[in-house]
């Protein structure tokens, strides 16, 4: 671990030109620099650098940071490794905070686990081209499956031999300890207290982490008989998590970047077999349905994602909900069915990259004409199914985070499905609105604070200027642009003034005093920490959060700091200056405003919803609590000068 204190004067030193000036050539331009972007392929430059707020940002895929992170990105990097090079530059001593014996421990276990892991890829690999039975039975399996001396090389492909346990007892000749062996998996212990080796008579996929390094291991079993499993796996250890690895990822990380995108199937074979004709950004769930995990780490690279399909999967249908997930995460979603009886494996060596891309490009097509396809072909007639494939298509619809994509989707299910657009624009709102409020009531409750006290020169503005109250009864919803809107404010605005106190003032009391809360994470991890930093000081630095350990608000802010706006469009340049403060006595309260209307309009939706059934003293109080809201939402509209909705 590394102080704050060091961090912080690692992040004073850094000019943030220099450093990605070491890795690319950046060309000057007027305040900025700009270079062709290191994270993706472009022929004319969009990734900018802006050395006033010491950060970096591609305005064609998105990336963006500061000189650490870049860092980071560029040298795949830990986060704490990465401060270390930066300081490192700038002749800043990196004191390491001292680890307590347990996190001492735990990080000795870990690395004496990665060694061990090493030791036996290497043995596996050695075993595979030098031994007898390597070459003779391993070897002679590779080569049938069409796999090249170089792709037997770079995935690092081995060979357990079949003797029950011939790698562990090298192992424990060559030094390693059993208590390593044991925990990475690589040996069983029977009861009788024998070691005996996890994979032996096994070919060997060894799994590599993001940035390389083999954290376990696939052995595939060679007996065509069902007596054992076909594939035996490094059980989960403090180095290996199954669900946040995909395989492959190492190898196709740079591609996937390149492209943007990224192919996805299902296990060993299939990636090597593409890597090896060419098709480079494909990962392996291995075999199982995938996490939020895996899907973030594909985020990480790229948001476009084809999944393939092998041409007589009966597992198609029961995979389709697991795909939902990667369309909840915002991700751009593709299938790819392939022909009859083939997979990604037989397919890549039977066809030439530019057949399968041909392929590729004729037959990809959208995950929810896909999907359509696939539960509507055994249901065509028959109404009640029809009406069955409707739901679980408006399901998978509704998931999508972003208007646009789903309306698009709308519009092709209306055409397949030959139903209304409105009917099924009707449906996605609802199971929408049943989303947030489950979302809503499952949100953890934010810590109560202490009342803030007005920062220093900050008189409270007058009352003319407050916008509407909420009444107490009212829930939180989520309104994802509308709290985004607000953070852009307190972030970009928040130290110029408007009404006599700093706009975060401004804002942080006009929300916090509502009891209300941001329902985005994020968003409200960041209003959070503004508002302790202000109670705790008189102004804040937006660098705090532009350097903040936690990548994503780092990532968030930069992008709200530097990005073209399109909410706002008075505020399209990236680096315009201060605005006058006329402006944000508009702009400041009507995002507020408009917050509060989004809130109100669905409690209103909610509460006439209710009314339907009730009587007498529940009908009231309902009622009752309707004409409140009806009349803030009057007092919305007026402050807004337009009908609130
Ligand atoms: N898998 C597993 N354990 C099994 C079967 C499968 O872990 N008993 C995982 C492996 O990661 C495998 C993936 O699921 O790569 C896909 O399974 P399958 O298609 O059966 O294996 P392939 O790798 O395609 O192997 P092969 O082509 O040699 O049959
Ligand atoms: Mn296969």
């Amino acid at each position: 671990m590394i102080d704050q204190a060091t961090i912080d004067r690692i992040m004073e030193a850094a000019r943030i030109e220099d450093v990605i000036g070491d890795y690319i050539t950046l060309k000057k331009r007027g305040a900025n620099y700009t270079a062709c972007c290191p994270f993706h392929n472009e022929k004319t430059p969009s990734f900018s650098v802006s050395p006033a707020r010491g950060i970096f940002k591609c305005f064609g895929c998105g990336k963006a940071g500061n000189a650490v992170t870049f860092v980071m990105s560029h040298e795949n990097l830990t986060y704490w490794d990465a401060l270390k090079v930066v300081g490192k530059k700038y002749g800043v001593d990196v004191k390491e905070r001292e680890l307590s014996p347990e996190e001492q421990q735990h990080n000795n276990d870990r690395e004496s686990m990665m060694i061990t892991v090493a030791y036996a890829q290497d043995y596996f690999t050695k075993i595979l081209h030098s031994h007898v039975d390597g070459k003779n039975i391993g070897m002679t399996y590779f080569a049938e499956r069409g796999f090249t001396q170089a792709t037997t090389e770079k995935f690092q492909l081995g060979y357990c031999l079949d003797s029950r346990a011939a790698f562990t007892n090298t192992a424990l000749r060559d030094g390693y300890k059993k208590e390593f062996l044991v925990k990475t998996g690589l040996s069983v212990e029977r009861d009788s207290g024998q070691l005996v080796d996890r994979f032996y008579g096994r070919v060997i996929f060894p799994i590599h982490s993001i940035s390389g390094r083999v954290i376990g291991f696939g052995g595939r079993t060679l007996k065509t008989d069902k007596s054992s499993p076909k594939y035996v796996n490094s059980p989960e250890s403090e180095i290996y998590h199954k669900s946040n690895t995909l395989y492959g990822i190492y190898f196709a990380k740079k591609a996937m970047m390149q492209s943007d995108k990224c192919f996805l199937v299902e296990g060993y074979t299939d990636v090597i077999s593409m890597h090896q004709a060419g098709i480079t950004n494909a990962v392996a769930s291995s075999g199982t349905s995938l996490t939020p995990d895996q899907i973030r780490l594909i985020k990480r690279f790229t948001p476009n994602v084809t999944v393939l399909y092998d041409g007589d999967a009966a597992g198609i249908k029961a995979s389709l909900r697991g795909i939902d997930m990667l369309l909840e995460e915002g991700l751009n979603v593709k299938t790819l069915l392939l022909p009859d009886g083939e997979d990604p494996d037989s397919f890549a060596r039977s066809h030439s990259v530019a057949e399968f891309t041909d392929f590729i490009s004729r037959h990809e097509e959208d995950f929810i004409s896909f999907k359509t396809k696939i539960l509507l072909s055994d249901s065509k007639n028959d109404p009640i199914k029809r009406a069955e494939v409707i739901t679980d298509i408006v399901r998978s619809i509704a998931v999508i985070p972003e208007a646009i994509p789903r309306s698009v989707y709308i519009r092709e299910c209306s055409r397949l499905m030959e139903i209304g657009e409105e009917v099924l624009t009707g449906e996605v709102a609802k199971l929408r609105r049943q989303k947030l409020y489950s979302d809503a009531h499952d949100a953890p409750k934010p810590q109560p604070q202490p009342p803030q006290p007005p920062a220093d020169g900050d008189a409270a503005p007058p009352e003319a200027l407050h916008t509407p109250p909420i009444p107490a009864f009212v829930e939180n919803v989520f309104c994802r642009e509308q709290e985004r809107e607000l953070i852009y404010l307190l972030l970009r605005f928040g130290s110029q003034s408007c009404f006599g106190v700093s706009v975060s003032a401004y804002i942080i009391n006009e929300i916090a005093g509502e009891d209300l809360s941001f329902q985005n994470l994020i968003y409200r991890q960041i209003f959070e920490e503004y508002r302790a930093l202000l109670a705790a000081s008189a102004a804040v630095d937006v660098r705090h959060f532009i350097n903040h350990p936690d990548q994503k608000i780092c990532e968030l802010t930069i992008d709200l700091l530097s990005q073209k706006y399109t909410l706002s469009k008075i505020w399209k340049q990236p680096e315009t200056p201060d605005v006058e403060e006329d402006r944000l006595r508009v702009e400041v309260p009507k995002a507020i405003n408009v917050y509060k209307s989004k809130i109100v309009t669905q409690a209103i939706m909610r509460l006439q919803a209710e009314l339907e059934g009730k009587s007498g003293d529940e009908l009231d109080v309902l009622l009752l609590r309707l004409g409140e809201l009806s009349k803030v939402r009057t007092k919305l509209s007026e402050m807004l000068a337009r009908p609130v909705f």
